[in-house]
């Protein structure tokens, strides 16, 4: 089968048509990756450079192994379809081989080579330390975890400059502003601090929160979630960023509610939804100020 014939190719792209079409990626902002299964890359091993076809003309790099800047032992040997760096989301379903590319990480869990995409030049994201670590923390907790998702919406990073940057303030304070968000993310979210993006510290510190949770706000910059299949990693970006836009309207209103979802009310959801809402985040509040505990 051809790449772009691949069900997961398709989700992949409709992923990054339906996160432009939000606001999210401006320019190039944003990246997408998937790893891949393993009946999935047989379906496609024929269009495979180095494995079984030779490389376009201009992509000498196909092939080559590189650093990814990290280790990712975890993932030894396994393929994954990312975007590529500087490229812009509008244009992956323009030109899906131009745009994004698959690639396979060595048996040391250090380097990758590409094997398909990228057929007018370029490399995978700049976050591909990132995507790959916090990959390799879903793996373990969830194998069936397999879509990491960054991109950039207003809401989430607006809250980043009034909330204290704290996951269990930022948790409360955006379960607060939906009743599904505590349905869909129990776990609720963490938040990394604002750091130099692109490189493997702001990759550890991400994964420290992928490992036991579903998603990441990153400060002054976006957001990264994660999840079983696009539709799950799209709706819980979409679901947080819909409550965040709540509390930024609530918030231009007021620097105080007048009436909210109280901790009982929470922890009522636990049993009809059959999930459980971590105590963490349903401390008792001795202010009605936004973002005081
Ligand atoms: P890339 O174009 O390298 O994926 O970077 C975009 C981005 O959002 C960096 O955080
Ligand atoms: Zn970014």
């Amino acid at each position: 089968m051809k790449v772009l014939d691949a069900e997961f190719v398709k989700g992949f792209v409709r992923l990054c048509s339906d996160g432009f079409a939000q606001g999210w990626h401006e320019r190039n902002g944003g990246n997408l990756s998937y790893r891949i299964k393993e009946d999935e890359i047989e379906s496609v091993r024929e269009e495979l450079i180095g494995e079984d076809a030779p490389a376009p003309d201009g992509c000498q790099d196909y092939g080559v192994w590189k650093e990814i800047g990290t280790q990712v032992p975890f993932l030894a040997g396994e393929y994954f379809l990312v975007t590529g760096s500087g490229k812009y989301f509008r244009n992956v379903e323009l030109d899906t081989a131009a745009n994004v590319c698959i690639i396979k990480v060595d048996e040391t869990g250090e380097k990758y080579k590409i094997l398909w995409g990228l057929n007018k030049g370029g490399r995978p994201t700049s976050e591909l330390p990132s995507h790959l670590m916090n990959l390799e923390v879903c793996k373990k907790r969830n194998p069936e975890i397999r879509v990491v998702y960054h991109c950039h919406p207003a809401n989430i990073i607006a809250l980043t400059y009034v909330l204290p940057l704290d996951g269990e303030v930022f948790t409360r304070e955006i379960f607060e502003m939906a009743t599904e968000c505590p349905v869909v993310f129990p776990q609720g979210i963490g938040v990394v601090p604002w750091m130099v993006p692109g490189g493997r510290d702001i990759a550890v510190a991400t994964s420290k929160i992928m490992a036991a949770q579903d998603f990441a706000v990153w400060a002054h910059h976006g957001a990264f979630a994660c999840g079983t299949d696009f539709d799950i990693t799209f709706g819980l970006m979409h679901t947080v960023e819909k409550a965040a836009e709540v509390l930024v309207k609530v918030r231009s209103m007021t620097d105080r509610k007048r009436q909210t979802i109280q901790p009982d009310e929470f922890r009522a959801l636990n049993e009809p939804f059959g999930i459980h809402v971590d105590e963490r985040f349903l401390y008792e509040k001795k202010s009605d100020i936004i973002g005081e505990r």
